[in-house]
């Protein structure tokens, strides 16, 4: 790993709202070093997508702003793929047309029609939907439509990959499956990856570093871990690992204790509870 290569420097953003604007985030600032994994961790509403899509170049900061080995972004490229919480696939292409149409604005003429075909339909295998290549996205499951956009962004061999929760509608064993193949493929291509989870185990296996942010409105990052296992990383061996659980229970903390957004439902209940035996004894 080299010097920053993506520097987030004060963002902040406002949305404007009919009650005025909304401040959803102040004074990010993160420095990531080319091939990095980054995962991105907080509650729900916290502005996680915000700043994934500011770095993405699809929103605007208000304040301060993103600069990619030294140039600043304010537009989309494909050097910033991008998989998105909800798939976002074309509904009238199929799987493999939209991988195709993304693999052509990157690669154009460099890749004949035999090497474009072979690399679209290595990378739908790459994610196991080499047997739905001309299905369309009304005709497959939502998981298999996130695959599809896995497979996408992957086939676009990405300087940063920025992924929102892109794991998150699988069931646990393609998860897992995903997870290894985004290890193996960021090994291997030393892309940088920013990646929303919301799981806490996906986030130790993944990541280089975890950004934890604070609940909004005008949220920012509270503490950021670095998880420093070995790689390659293996999922069993880690399980009994000592320093594998002390980052796990880190980002727990973080999340539960310090960054409590809801009040426990014990809690509520011992609450009610004890608001009827007062009116119990009172009648
Ligand atoms: N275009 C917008 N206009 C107004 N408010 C917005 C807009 N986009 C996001 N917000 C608000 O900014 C805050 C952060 O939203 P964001 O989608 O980034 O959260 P998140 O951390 O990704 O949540 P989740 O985990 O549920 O996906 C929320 O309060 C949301 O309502
Ligand atoms: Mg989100």
């Amino acid at each position: 790993m080299s010097k920053t290569h993506l520097e987030l420097t004060q963002v902040g953003i406002s949305f404007p709202t009919p009650k005025g604007p909304f401040c959803a985030l102040q004074d990010v600032n993160l420095k990531i070093k080319q091939g990095e994994f980054v995962s991105l961790i907080g509650h729900s509403g916290c502005g996680k997508s915000t700043v994934l899509n500011i770095v993405a170049g699809l929103y605007q900061a208000t304040t301060g702003g993103v600069v990619l080995n030294g140039r600043e972004v304010n537009e989309p490229g494909p050097e910033r793929a991008v998989v998105f919480q909800n798939h976002s696939l074309l509904p009238w292409l199929s799987a493999y047309q939209n991988v195709e149409l993304a693999v052509k604005r990157v690669f154009g003429r460099s890749k004949s029609r035999a090497e474009m075909r072979e690399w679209i339909e290595h990378n739908l295998e790459l994610v196991q939907m080499g047997h739905a290549l001309h299905k369309k996205p009304d005709e497959i499951s939502g998981g298999m439509k996130q695959r599809v956009g896995i497979a996408r962004a992957l086939a676009m061999e990405p300087q940063v990959l920025l992924m929102d929760e892109p794991f998150g509608a699988l069931d646990a064993l393609t998860r897992a499956h995903l997870q290894d193949s985004l290890m193996d493929i960021q090994a291997e291509l030393g892309n940088t990856v920013i990646m929303i989870t919301h799981d806490v185990d996906e986030a130790v296996l993944l990541s280089d570093r975890i950004v934890m942010m604070t609940n909004g409105p005008a949220a920012s990052i509270g503490e950021i871990l670095d998880v420093d296992l070995p790689r390659p990383r293996d999922r069993l061996a880690l399980a009994d690992n000592a320093d594998y659980n002390h980052y796990r229970s880190a980002v727990l903390r973080f999340l539960y204790e310090k960054q409590r957004k809801v009040e426990p439902i014990s809690a509520k209940r011992s609450a009610k509870s004890s608001e009827k035996s007062k009116t119990h004894h009172v009648a």
